[in-house]
């Protein structure tokens, strides 16, 4: 008689990557992610970041405000949505196997297309937003797919966790994106890989300047040109390549195995 091992689901392969003293003690997966916040909200309070939170956005994300914010930022030429999974893909350079991150996930819109991607790893999806979140688990049909609300400068994992992770137009949003670079450059493992999108100075005028000004307007911070690269590099990470797209910059970067 042949016996089949039934597979260990997504979210206790994911708990097992967590540090121990920050493994829940219940409420799992009750709305269908993990929750780690509760009522902590660390998504900052400019009307800008708060938008994230709401419903109305959540709806309408993937379809209408993405795809319009890509093309305010990157403008008529730059890529659309399709192009920039790809760009993720190439740049995050998926294997089946591997462990992938996606930090400030939104709806899921990216994090789906992992989780084929890595059809026999694992992929988490990491956001703050419940609105958000509560579409990505509408949407999700992988196995190896599971979604938690966290704070991407306090991630729950031990050291090297992931070999890929993903973090696309939000660390502009992000209160202390240092400290959202401090946390994916510790739970990268050795040969791992990171992919971020974000702002981009570009213009006459310096960073400090025009980040001012657009911060108080928006709640979007401008990043100086060298600002993510240099940040990366700090923080250990090697082959870091720019690409840089009207007010957007792609960044991808490696930890040395
Ligand atoms: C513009 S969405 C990006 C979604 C997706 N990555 C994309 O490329 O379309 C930015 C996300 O960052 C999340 N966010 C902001 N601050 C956060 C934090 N401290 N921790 C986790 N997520 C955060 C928001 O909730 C929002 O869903």
């Amino acid at each position: 008689m042949s016996s089949t091992i039934p597979p260990v689901p997504a979210v206790e392969r994911m708990l097992a990557l967590f540090e121990p003293e920050r493994r829940p003690a219940g409420g799992l997966l009750e709305d269908g992610y993990l929750d780690l916040l509760g009522e902590e909200d660390p998504t900052g309070a400019h009307p800008g970041q708060r938008l994230m939170l709401s419903g109305a956005l959540a709806l309408i994300y993937e379809r209408l405000w993405r795809p319009l914010g890509g093309r305010l930022l990157m403008g008529a030429t730059g890529p659309g949505i399709d192009e920039e999974y790809r760009i993720a893909l190439r740049m995050l350079e998926l294997s089946p196997k591997d462990r992938v991150l996606d930090v400030a996930c939104g709806p899921g819109n990216f994090t789906r297309g992992f989780a084929r991607a890595a059809r026999a790893g694992l992929v988490v999806g990491l956001d703050a937003s419940k609105t958000m979140l509560a579409v990505a688990v509408q949407e999700t049909e992988s196995a190896n797919l599971v979604y938690m609300r966290g704070d991407a400068c306090a991630l729950p994992f031990r050291d090297a966790s992931f070999n890929a992770i993903c973090c696309f137009a939000a660390l502009y949003l992000i209160q202390e994106p240092m400290r959202a670079l401090d946390e994916i450059s510790r739970v990268l493992a050795p040969g791992g890989r990171v992919a971020l999108l974000s702002s981009c100075n570009r213009g006459p005028l310096p960073a400090r300047t025009t980040n001012a000004v657009v911060r108080r307007l928006s709640g979007v911070r401008i990043f100086a040109r060298d600002e993510l690269t240099q940040a990366l590099s700090d923080r250990g990470l090697t082959a870091i390549e720019q690409n840089v797209v009207g007010l957007a910059q792609f960044v991808s970067a490696r930890r040395p195995s």
